[in-house]
This record gives structure tokens, C-alpha cells and sequence, in this order.
């Protein structure tokens, strides 16, 4: 045993009530030594232990004491593979969107529950910024519901009702940078030192000209740069998103551990899941792109082990919207595979998923499913058709150049195509941030829009509405066939369109404009009711399919038709997805593979024939015993 661990070890040991003593120890035992070792090579912690880490100690204790019975008793029952299962379906929502309030989104379990949603990410609601605050995403106070969406009761409430219904609580952990009205701001604004150290802040012009050099831009329209300036310092503060999100500064100790104690104090409230936002971009180092940096893994991987003493039934969530290489590392790489986060958005196939649809190519989709690693034990990737945030096409840009393997294509008539400006586009989009080429440039609108829904809805053409709601189904049939645990994007389930009017609320996010309220009445309404009905079938089928585990190994079927996918989960089940507005003409024989087995339609719930034909943009999922 170190001294720095056995000092550690005592510190811990000395916060701890009676009734948890056994317990935390054994954790801290298990998982200590790793944490030790990583806030070392973090902190520099050879003098041994430092009042911010002496801090954490006491606050970790402290957390453990504190953690409510019922959550204490599912950190124990809580088997290591909980997320890996056929039935673990997320939804994500704006709490204000949704229903308007905590309270309200709890009068909704039951429609969540309804649905087959086992795990529920609501978006910021913890205390933001007044006026500009990027949704939430600027955090005024980590340990304080937004007044308008409620308290922090409303919130514990929140998470027993739908603990008690089998649905855990996501939240947003807003950690790479927080509201510059964050009391750590103001105090630095107002010229405490100890506070400044909380930022990185730079009065060097020259020196922010040289960083921004090897930077690139995230909201090069709304926010160009990385750094603004701020009077009252008369400095430069790195602030990567708007300049109104102040990045933090994880090399501080201090900062360390005030974050780490406000995510165990939310998990104490009954959050579930984090969803760590932007956490690519929490460690900077001059001449560098300040992004995927080691040490940024090594904060995820100490905030895990802290998780792992303190709260073990909690999952961390990578929100890292990068190029697929440098995704799969946040699940932790080597001998620290399955160390980090247990779930990360697989923002590379929800992209490619609407490239290959644009294209009608089903090889841009197989490549990327080619190229997806299986994740480590106990960890999942996360797939969704759609987010609050715009599809980057950015991430596919290897793909796009066909430096991957297969063809190329071009990712910018692609996002044409979603703002609807090529002439073979049915698409209701809006480009976004698309002025700087470097930039992170993609696609706003909602799923049903993007596919051409409302535009035949308003058009009153059947066929044109048919096609729009096979397309949705098709989409989300792929990423509730594909390893790893699906999301459900807010009104997704019945073709919830655009918010279009958001510009006229003088919002200059482009965002919003696939951020809409839920509109109860028209979720019922035909042909909405069709659409969620499909999805309830494919929702259903999956639940009943074992071979739809998280887990089960993922491989595309080589068929020789340009937009027909196939997709094989283990050796039991074949999803097949026609990509194009052509019927295809499928035969399961030329496979040999597939020839001479019997093949059941589980959406159908039929038996299935060995040659059909797949009408434009259908679907087919079959198992075979
Ligand atoms: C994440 C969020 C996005 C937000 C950004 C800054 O990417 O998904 O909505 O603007 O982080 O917090």
C-alpha cells in the first residue's frame, strides 16, 4: 500500500459513520489505489495529500453517509451489466418541452412507461444562467434545480416515481465549463485570485492568437473563437462554446474536487446516469487541439472511481461528438478497458445513418458499422436517429473522403439535402454554423421534418405521407437493431415537426428549431397515431428479441444492392433496410449465410419467405432459430 493511499485510506475511514464504515472501505479499497494513482499523475500528489484532496476525502465521506437507503441498497443490488439489456431504451427531453415542469414531467411517467422507456436524460434543469444560457447549458449553481422547472424536492420526487416505475433519472453533468454568473465567476470577476485559478484566463493577446491556431471553432457563427473577453479582468477567458460558458479549469485541484462532490451530491437526488457533456474538451495544452488530451481521461476515469466508492449504481455517459477513433477511448483503453464511461454517443452512425439515407447508399452506413469496436464489458454505445443538437456532419469527415475504405461522398451536398436545396431532397432542415469549414458544421430540424412528413402533410399527399413515415420507421428501426442501447429523441414516437417559429422569438440558435413542445392532441391524430404505432411494434419486438441485447456482436450482410443494408445481431436475428426509393427484390439464398434457414418476421409476427420484395425505405426484421 502506498503511504499517499494509506493516508488517503485514513482520511476517508475518519468520515465515515459506523453503519457505512464496512462498506465504503471495501470500495475505497477496490478503488482507491486506481484513483490515487490517477489524481497523482493529475495533481502531482507526491508531498502526499493536499487540502483539496483532503477536501474531497471529508465531502466523499460525507456523500456516502448521506446516500438515501434506498440507493445505498441498489448500489449493492446493481449487477454490473444493467444497462446491457434488449429492454434498456432511453428518451431524451427538454423538462420545459415536455411538460413544463418536474412535477408535470412526473404526471408523465406513465406515458414513458407506456412507451417501453427504461432510462429518461432530461436536459439541463439544474440552476442556469438568467437570459442567454444555451438551454441550460450554462450552469449558474450545480446543486440548485432551475427555479422554473422547480425545486430540488420536485426533483428527488421526480427521480422515486420513476425508480419506482423501472425508469432511471439522466441528467446532464455540464462539466467543461459553467455560466459566467457561477459564483466561482463572479468571484473571479471580482478579483479573487483563488477564483481566477477556477478559469483559464489569459492576458496575453498574443498567446491566445497563438492557442487559437491549432483550435477549431465550434459556433463560428454565433460565437466565434475560443476566448472572450472580459472587462472586468481585463483578460481573455477560454470559453470554447459562447462566451458566456466559461471552460473550467480541471488542472486545479480545488476545482477537482468541487465537481467532484456536485455530481455525488445529484447522485444522492437519485440521478442515475450522467451525461457528461462535452468532455473532450476538459483538459488544454498549448499546441494541441485541446481535445481526447490523456488527462482529460484521466479526470473521467477518477470521476468513475469516485462513483464506483461513493455511488457504484451510477453509469457515466461520454458526450463526445468526435470522429469514431477517438470515441471508443472513453470507454477506457488497455488495462483500464471498462474503467471510464459505460455509455457514449455513437455520433458517427446516427450520421451516417442520414448520409446513407440522403445517398440511398447502404455501404456509408457499413463501413461505419464495420468500424465500430465492441465496447468493454459491461459498457454500451448509444444510438439515436436524433438529439437536441444538430447532426455534425463533421465527424464523418475520414468517411466522407473515403479514406475508410470505401467510396466517398460529399458532405456538403448532404447537408443541402437537409435544408432541403438539392433538387431530390423531400427535407424540412435548416444548415447550422456552416460558414467556417473546419467548424462543426451540420443539420438542425426534427426527425419528421428532416423526412419530408409535415411537407407531405401539408401538401395532403397520401403516398408522399406513407413514404415520410416509412423513412422515420426505417431510421429508427436501425438504431433499435443496432448493438447498443437505442435513444428516443422528444416527440420522435409520433413525428413531432420543426418549432419553426423559433426565429421569431429572436432565438439566433438554430437549434431550436428542433426543440418543439410536445403536442399531446396531435400525437393522437391520424397519420401521427401510425407512426407511433410502428414504432410501439418495433419497440415491442425488440424487447422480445434476445439477440437485441446491447451486447450481441453487430455485422452487415454483404448484399450486392446499393441501398439495401442488412444487419446480422448474433446468429439468430437479420435486420434488412432498404435505403432507396426503389422497391428491391431480396433473396435471402444468395447469402450462403443465410440460404436454407426458416425465417420468422418479428413485426409481422409471421412466418417469412426466402425472396420478397423490400417496398421503398421498408424494413424487415427476421430470426431464424
Ligand atoms: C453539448 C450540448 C450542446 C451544448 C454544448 C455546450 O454539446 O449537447 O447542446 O451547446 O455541449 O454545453
Amino acid at each position: 500500500m502506498s503511504d499517499l493511499f494509506a493516508t488517503a485510506r485514513r482520511h476517508f475511514a475518519a468520515g465515515l459513520v459506523e453503519s457505512r464504515r464496512g462498506d465504503a472501505l471495501a470500495r475505497f479499497d477496490a478503488h482507491g489505489p486506481r484513483l490515487f494513482g490517477l489524481l497523482s499523475s493529475l495533481y502531482a500528489l507526491d508531498g502526499g495529500v493536499t487540502e483539496p484532496i483532503r477536501c474531497l476525502l471529508a465531502g466523499l465521506a460525507q456523500c456516502v453517509n448521506q446516500r438515501p437507503d434506498d440507493l445505498f441498497e441498489l448500489d449493492a443490488a446493481r449487477p454490473a451489466d444493467w444497462l446491457d439489456r434488449a429492454d434498456m431504451i432511453g428518451y431524451s427531453t427538454y423538462v420545459e418541452r415536455f411538460a413544463g415542469t418536474l412535477d408535470r414531467v412526473r404526471e408523465r411517467v406513465p406515458y414513458l412507461h407506456a412507451l417501453g422507456i427504461r432510462y429518461l436524460h432530461l436536459l439541463p434543469f439544474l440552476k442556469a444562467r438568467s437570459g442567454d444560457n444555451d438551454g441550460g447549458f450554462a450552469v449558474s449553481d450545480y446543486g440548485q434545480v432551475e427555479p422554473a422547472l422547480g425545486s430540488n424536492a420536485d426533483l428527488d420526487a421526480l427521480a422515486a416515481r420513476l425508480r419506482e416505475s423501472g425508469i432511471s433519472l439522466a441528467a446532464d453533468f455540464v462539466l467543461n465549463h459553467c455560466a459566467d454568473d457561477h459564483p466561482w465567476a463572479l468571484a473571479a470577476r471580482s478579483g479573487d485570485p483563488h477564483f481566477r485559478q477556477f478559469f483559464h484566463v489569459y492576458t496575453d493577446r498574443a498567446q491566445i492568437e497563438r492557442l487559437e491556431a491549432d483550435l477549431p471553432q465550434v459556433f463560428p457563427e454565433s460565437a466565434p473563437g475560443n476566448f472572450s473577453f472580459v472587462p472586468e479582468l481585463d483578460a481573455w477567458v477560454w470559453a470554447t462554446f459562447n462566451r458566456y460558458q466559461w471552460d473550467l479549469n480541471w488542472s486545479n485541484p480545488d476545482l477537482f474536487q468541487h465537481m467532484a462532490l456536485a455530481l455525488l451530491r445529484l447522485a444522492n437526488r437519485g440521478v442515475e446516469i450522467f451525461r457528461l457533456d462535452s468532455a473532450a474538451y476538459l483538459w488544454k495544452r498549448a499546441g494541441t487541439d485541446c481535445r481526447n488530451l490523456p488527462e482529460a481521461h484521466a479526470v473521467l476515469q477518477s470521476l468513475r472511481a469516485i462513483l464506483e466508492i461513493a455511488a457504484p449504481s451510477v453509469a457515466l455517459k461520454a458526450e463526445v461528438i468526435v470522429p469514431l477513433p477517438e470515441v471508443a477511448p472513453y470507454f477506457g483503453t488497455g488495462d483500464r478497458a471498462g474503467t471510464e464511461c459505460q455509455i457514449a454517443y455513437h455520433s458517427s452512425l446516427m450520421a451516417a445513418s442520414w448520409a446513407a439515407l440522403a445517398e440511398q447508399r447502404a455501404d456509408i452506413l457499413a463501413d461505419v458499422i464495420a468500424r465500430t469496436p465492441a465496447p468493454p464489458a459491461g459498457c454500451v454505445w448509444l444510438n439515436y436517429v436524433r438529439c437536441h443538437d444538430d447532426i455534425g456532419w463533421w465527424v464523418l469527415r475520414e468517411e466522407a473522403t473515403g479514406h475508410t475504405g470505401h467510396d466517398g461522398f460529399d458532405l456538403a451536398r448532404i447537408a443541402r439535402f437537409y435544408s432541403g436545396d438539392e433538387p431530390d431532397s423531400y427535407a424540412e432542415g435548416e444548415a447550422f454554423q456552416s460558414s467556417d469549414p473546419r467548424a462543426f458544421h451540420g443539420s438542425n430540424g426534427m426527425t419528421a421534418s428532416l423526412l419530408g412528413l409535415h411537407r407531405a402533410l401539408a401538401a395532403g399527399d397520401d403516398d408522399a405521407i406513407a413514404t415520410a413515415t416509412r423513412r422515420h420507421l426505417l431510421l429508427y428501426a436501425i438504431v433499435l437493431s443496432a448493438a447498443g442501447v437505442p435513444l428516443i429523441y422528444m416527440g420522435d414516437e409520433y413525428g413531432l415537426g420543426n418549432h419553426s417559429a423559433y426565429r421569431r422569438s429572436g432565438d439566433d440558435d438554430g437549434r431550436w428549431l428542433h426543440r418543439p413542445d410536445m403536442d399531446w392532441a396531435l400525437a393522437q391524430a391520424a397519420p401521427f397515431d401510425r407512426l407511433r404505432a410502428g414504432i410501439d411494434r418495433l419497440i415491442q419486438a425488440r424487447r422480445r428479441c434476445a439477440s437485441l441485447t446491447p451486447s450481441t456482436a453487430m455485422r452487415t450482410l454483404p448484399f450486392s444492392e446499393p441501398g439495401l443494408l442488412g444487419i446480422a445481431r448474433g446468429a439468430h436475428f437479420i435486420g434488412l433496410y432498404n435505403l432507396s426509393a426503389q422497391p428491391i427484390a431480396v433473396s435471402l439464398t444468395q447469402l450462403p449465410s443465410l440460404d436454407g434457414r426458416q425465417w420468422h418476421d418479428l413485426l409481422c409476427r409471421a412466418p417469412c419467405a426466402n425472396t420478397f420484395t423490400l417496398a421503398p425505405y421498408d424494413l424487415r426484421w427476421l430470426e431464424s432459430p
